[in-house]
C-alpha cells in the first residue's frame, strides 16, 4: 500500500456528529440536496422522502416564460448513464414563485435554479426570483447556448461566464451557486472567473455532452441527436473536476455526478466538495437523497470526525 497512516480516531454516535453546513451563505441542515431537474419542484416527491431529512433541493432550472422541451425521445439508457435531451422544458419563474413555492413545507430548503439565452435576462430572472419568499439561495445553470456567441454555451467561454456571473451579480444579493459545465478543457480557469466575479460558491458538475446510436436504425437514440450524460458512469470525471476545481478557488463547492450512495458522497466531500447534490439516483429511487445524508453523518461517526464538514479535502494524495 505505502503512503502516510491514515490518523485513526475514537469512534462517535451519529448524534455526536454535527452535520450541518453553510454553502457560501446558504445554512444547510446536512450537506446533500437534490439535483435540479431531477427533483421537479419539490412537491412530486414529497411522498417518498421528508425533504426535512435532507439539506435541500434545487429546483428544476426556470426561465422567464414557461418552456417547452424537445421531442420525444429525449431520455434513453446508456451504461451505467441515463440520456437526456429534456431541454430545460419548466413552468417560469413566476409560475414557480406563484404556485411551486407555496405548496412546499415549512422548514424545507430551496435553491432556485435559472438559466436564459441571453445575459440581461439572466439578470431579470435572478432579481424575480431572489426577492421570492423561501428562496435560500441561487444556482446559475451556465450550460446553456449563448444566443449572441452562436450556441456556445455560457460556460465554456471565459469571458462570457464572466461577463454573465458579473451581470448576475450586480442583480442579486442573494447567495449565488454557479453551476459549471463539464464541456470544458480547463475547469480550474472556469470555476476562478466565477470566484473573480462574485460569485458564493460552484456547482458541478452538469451532465456531460454525449451521443448513443442505435444501430439497427441507424440513427441517434435521441431526436435532439446530443444529450447530457448523467449517473454514475459520470462520477469519477465529475470528482476529478471537483477537486480540480476546490484547489483553484476559496468559495465552497457543492459536487454533483453519479451520486448513489452515502460512500459516493463522501469521495466528494474527500475531493474537496462542502456538499452534494444527488441527481439521476432519484429516478431509481425517490427516497435515496435522503438515506444518503443519513449514511454520511454514519461514516463521519465511523471514522471520529465531529463535524461532517471536517471530511472536506481530506484526500490523502501524498502531498501531490
Ligand atoms: C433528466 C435530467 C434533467 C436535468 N435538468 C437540469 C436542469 O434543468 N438544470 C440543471 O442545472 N441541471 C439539470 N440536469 C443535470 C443534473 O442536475 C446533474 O448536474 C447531472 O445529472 C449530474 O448528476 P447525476 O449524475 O447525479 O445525475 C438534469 C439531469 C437530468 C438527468
Amino acid at each position: 500500500m505505502g503512503g502516510s497512516a491514515v490518523i485513526s480516531r475514537p469512534e462517535l454516535t451519529p448524534e455526536e456528529v454535527d452535520p450541518r453546513v453553510d454553502l457560501g451563505g446558504i445554512a444547510l441542515r446536512n450537506p446533500v440536496l437534490t439535483a435540479s431537474g431531477t427533483f421537479g419542484y419539490g412537491t412530486e416527491f414529497g411522498p417518498f422522502l421528508d425533504l426535512r431529512r435532507i439539506g435541500g433541493f434545487v429546483a428544476k432550472s426556470l426561465t422567464l416564460e414557461p418552456r417547452f422541451g424537445n421531442p420525444p425521445p429525449r431520455i434513453a439508457e446508456a451504461p451505467s448513464a441515463m440520456l437526456n435531451a429534456i431541454s430545460l422544458e419548466n413552468v417560469g419563474v413566476d409560475a414557480f414563485v406563484r404556485e411551486k413555492l407555496p405548496a412546499l413545507p415549512e422548514g424545507v430548503t430551496v435553491v432556485a435554479s435559472l438559466f436564459e439565452t441571453e445575459i440581461d435576462r439572466y439578470a431579470e430572472a435572478a432579481k424575480r426570483l431572489s426577492g421570492a419568499p423561501r428562496v435560500a439561495g441561487l444556482e446559475v445553470n451556465a450550460s446553456c447556448p449563448h444566443v449572441k456567441s452562436g450556441g456556445i454555451e455560457f460556460g465554456q467561454d471565459p469571458a462570457v461566464l464572466a461577463q454573465l456571473i458579473r451581470a448576475v451579480r450586480r442583480a442579486t444579493s442573494a447567495p449565488l451557486l454557479v453551476k459549471l459545465s463539464p464541456n470544458v478543457t480547463h475547469i480550474a480557469e472556469m470555476a476562478r472567473v466565477c470566484e473573480g466575479e462574485g460569485a458564493d460558491g460552484l456547482s458541478l458538475i452538469n451532465a456531460v455532452q454525449a451521443l448513443e446510436v442505435d444501430v439497427e436504425r441507424r440513427r441517434p437514440v435521441l431526436a435532439n441527436i446530443l444529450g447530457g450524460l448523467s449517473g454514475p458512469a459520470i462520477r469519477p470525471i465529475a470528482l476529478r473536476m471537483v477537486w480540480q476545481a476546490s484547489r483553484a478557488v476559496e468559495i465552497p463547492i457543492c459536487g454533483i455526478g453519479g451520486i448513489t450512495s452515502a460512500e459516493d458522497a463522501v469521495k466528494f466531500l474527500l475531493c474537496g466538495a462542502s456538499a452534494v447534490q444527488v441527481g439521476t439516483a432519484n429516478y431509481l429511487d425517490p427516497g435515496v437523497a435522503g438515506d444518503v445524508a443519513d449514511g454520511l453523518r454514519a461514516y463521519a461517526a465511523r471514522h471520529g470526525f465531529p463535524r461532517v464538514q471536517d471530511l472536506v479535502g481530506q484526500l490523502e494524495t501524498g502531498g501531490r
